[in-house]
């Protein structure tokens, strides 16, 4: 028996990692996934790699692939939801379901899209000069750690009819949800582009900030975009980990700490760049861009199906009736550090970065006189 593998301390996903002969990197709070090295992976038919960042928390993973000119990956099917963003790239996103129906859709740079769970699907790149990335967030650590059996998760037969939605949610059409502020809905599969979705005001969470979350294919992966006014940055708040934050427009930082810490992290972020806060990190966003900036952030539990309790006080608000904890002050048992609270320093350098940027500082009017 000496020689038997240990049998205790498992994690099936990362074993299952092992097995496929994936690469796995694990560069830090933040990569830059147009620059991330990827290698061959055979189930996907295309190259790729498994990126583990320090927030990825416990439900989701994300991976990076890559088409190359003129090639299409792996017709597949899975268990596990995914959302992907396209990086860079032009091409397309074939579907077929059990009965035979098909969908197809096109995208291109800063495209957002879900493929319901367990549809049959295969990526093209439709250029023959240029390569296609594409970052995807999905819940295989949960699926893997639950069932720890690869073949349930990529060959069942199950079909979950009522996941596909409608036949425009492939076109990039979809359906606006009213909620609240900081909880409007747009419900789909395919976004055409994040740049051009409408944002509205969520002004709670500071600096002219807005945005909209999404539900796509009626999963429980979470997706949301805040857009930045240039000149400004968001008040910081914390929440659970796995929420992993891509920039859409304009470029820009984040400072990351732990309550009590002395020095905070920083990720300077750009097109390509992504981040997952880690569990209870505080953080906040500042654009030193001369444009609006967008961003987009995806995980694991959302409006509609919040999943865990912490996901639920924080994006709907203990009782459902309150405000949500994510853009409610801590003193008041919520998540989020007031203008008025925050280190003098979180400023300082703020300013010092817009002067270095030549960009002007347009914060007066949501900071507190
Ligand atoms: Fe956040």
């Amino acid at each position: 028996m000496a020689d038997a593998a240990p049998n205790y301390g498992l994690d099936p996903y990362v074993d299952w990692l092992a097995r496929e002969g994936a690469r796995v990197v694990e560069p830090g709070y933040a990569a830059d996934l147009l620059t991330t090295e990827v290698a061959p992976w055979a189930r996907f038919g295309m190259d790729g790699a498994a990126v583990h960042l320090k927030g990825r928390g416990d439900f989701c993973s994300l991976f990076v692939f890559e088409l190359k000119p003129g090639t299409s990956s792996a017709p597949k099917r899975h268990l596990y939801e995914e959302t992907y963003y396209v990086l860079e790239g032009h091409g397309s996103t074939q579907i077929e379901f059990p009965d035979g129906t098909k969908r197809g859709f096109e995208w291109g740079p800063k495209a957002m899209f879900s493929v319901p769970i367990n549809v049959a699907h295969r990526h093209f790149n439709s250029s023959g000069r240029e390569r296609v990335r594409l970052g995807c967030v999905n819940n295989l650590p949960l699926l893997m750690n639950l069932f720890h059996n690869e073949r349930f998760i990529f060959d069942s037969g199950f079909e979950f009819a009522e996941r596909a939605g409608k036949e425009s949610y492939f076109s990039g059409e979809g359906d606006f949800i009213p909620i609240r502020p900081g909880n409007h809905l747009w419900e789909t599969n395919f976004v055409p582009d994040l740049a051009a979705v409408e944002v509205y005001s969520y002004a709670d969470r500071g600096g002219g900030s807005s945005n909209i979350k999404f539900v796509l294919a009626d999963g429980v992966m979470s997706g949301h975009m805040s857009e930045m006014p240039a000149g400004t940055y968001k008040k910081a708040h914390r929440h659970g980990p796995g929420t992993h934050v891509f920039t859409v427009t304009g470029h820009g930082y984040s400072l990351l700490w732990m309550e009590g810490d002395k020095d905070f992290e920083r990720v300077d972020w750009q097109h390509g760049v992504v981040f997952p806060p880690c569990e209870g990190q505080i953080h906040q966003h500042f654009n030193l861009s001369a444009v609006p900036s967008r961003y987009l952030a995806v995980g694991f539990g959302n409006v509609r199906y919040p999943f865990t309790r912490q996901k639920r006080n924080t994006m709907i608000g203990e009782g459902g009736g309150k405000k949500q904890k994510s853009s409610l002050c801590i003193k008041e048992g919520g998540h989020q550090i007031e203008y008025a609270d925050q280190d003098p320093r979180v400023h300082a350098i703020w300013l010092n970065e817009m002067a270095k940027a030549g960009v002007e500082p347009r914060m007066k009017e949501f900071m507190p006189a």
